[in-house]
């Protein structure tokens, strides 16, 4: 359990990487009660350092040993990196709020959105989970529809943006769309093709199923974060060459029937949601929008026609911030207000 304190040791784990480098950003723009900030990465960031607070902060090398002293650690370095050394955090005395899906779908471990189930931290062990960044913004919006007519079943496609894979994607759809425009030879590295004036409709493995793994993550937490096995989910994820930001169409089936002002209305006044829906004004949420934000835009609202209680929303969101780390310093903070 966290002792309360009025600052905190806390880690960034993975703290060079696209989400790390965000959880040091929002800790600091937050003004997070941080006594001591501490860095971990691999042997390849030695002799880094990371500005915080404008002090210059060394990046460690990751071992289990590490962990000795630190109230809170925030681990954003691959799922290998999480089940390796998250026990060993934990057994120091540490609480870790993990971004990868290692210990996701764990009926022991809390998964998180604090605008939806913030009530589920109190039950941790020493881990809390962040969940996959296509579900966080997704069940935000779905949170105040299913509490106010039931949601029965979801069919969601997404656009998630190269940076949802890291830095080293990020790279590479620059490198790749500069290297198309010079005339220049593409060799795809990270993603299996090119993704550069293209799109992918895969992310992460497939399974025998025919599904990816990324589109199971979104069935699994979505019935979880929203306490609710009974929600019919099927989603198809689509890898799209946006630097930053997913998309997601949304079609929503639900018990009560709901019209678009209903459902405009509830989004308008829900936590953590913009309605961004004045089509008259070719008004939407789109990525650039988004970019930097910390809310979840939603906008193309409109009922479904084709069944009978049926919407269908569009939402979009910058997935480093909402999608991985605002939402990881939220649950910290969630955290010290109950210790
Ligand atoms: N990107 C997203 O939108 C997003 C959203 C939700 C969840 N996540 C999850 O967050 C995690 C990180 O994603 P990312 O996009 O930030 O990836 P990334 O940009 O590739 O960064 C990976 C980070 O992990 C560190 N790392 C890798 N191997 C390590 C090792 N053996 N020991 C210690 N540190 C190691 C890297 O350190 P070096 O710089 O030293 O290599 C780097 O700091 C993943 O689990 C991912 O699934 C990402």
């Amino acid at each position: 359990m966290l002792k309360n304190k009025d600052r905190y040791i806390v880690a960034v784990v993975g703290a060079t990487g696209a989400v790390g480098n965000e959880m040091v950003s929002i800790l600091e723009e937050r003004r997070f009660p941080v006594e001591q900030l501490r860095l971990f990465a691999s042997e390849r960031s030695e002799g880094k350092t990371m500005d915080f607070h404008g002090k210059e902060v060394p990046v460690e090398i990751l071992t289990e040993k590490v962990f000795k002293g630190i109230d809170i650690a925030l681990f954003s370095a691959g799922g290998d990196r999480s089940k390796e050394y998250a026990p060993a955090a934990v057994k120091s005395g540490c609480i870790v709020i993990d971004n990868s899906s290692a210990w996701r779908m764990d009926p022991e471990v809390p998964l998180v959105v604090p605008e939806v189930n913030p009530y589920d931290i109190k039950k941790h062990k020493g881990i809390i989970a962040n969940p996959n960044c296509s579900t966080i913004q997704m069940v935000v919006a779905l949170n105040p529809i299913h509490k106010a007519a039931k949601i029965k079943r979801v069919v969601v496609t997404t656009f998630q943006s190269v940076s949802g894979t890291g830095k080293n994607a990020i790279d590479e759809l620059l490198n790749q769309t500069s290297d198309i425009l010079n005339f220049k030879e593409v060799k795809p590295n990270v993603y299996p093709h090119q993704i550069a004036f293209s799109c992918l409709p895969h992310i992460d493995s497939f399974m025998e199923d025919g599904y990816t793994k990324e589109e199971i993550k979104m069935v699994n937490e979505t019935k979880k974060i929203l306490g609710d096995s009974s929600i019919k989910v099927t989603a198809t994820t689509v890898r799209v060459p946006v630097f930053r930001s997913h998309s997601e169409s949304v079609n929503i089936e639900t018990d009560k029937k709901l019209s678009s002002n209903e459902v405009r209305a509830l989004l308008s006044g829900a936590s953590g949601v913009i309605v961004y829906d004045a089509p008259d004004k070719n008004l939407y949420p789109m990525p650039i929008d988004a970019v930097g934000k910390d809310e979840v835009y939603v906008g193309r609202i409109r009922e479904d026609n084709s069944v009978k209680n049926g919407i269908n929303i569009w939402i979009v969101s910058d997935n480093l911030r909402k999608g991985a780390a605002l939402n990881a310093v939220q649950i910290a903070e969630k955290l010290i207000e109950t210790a």
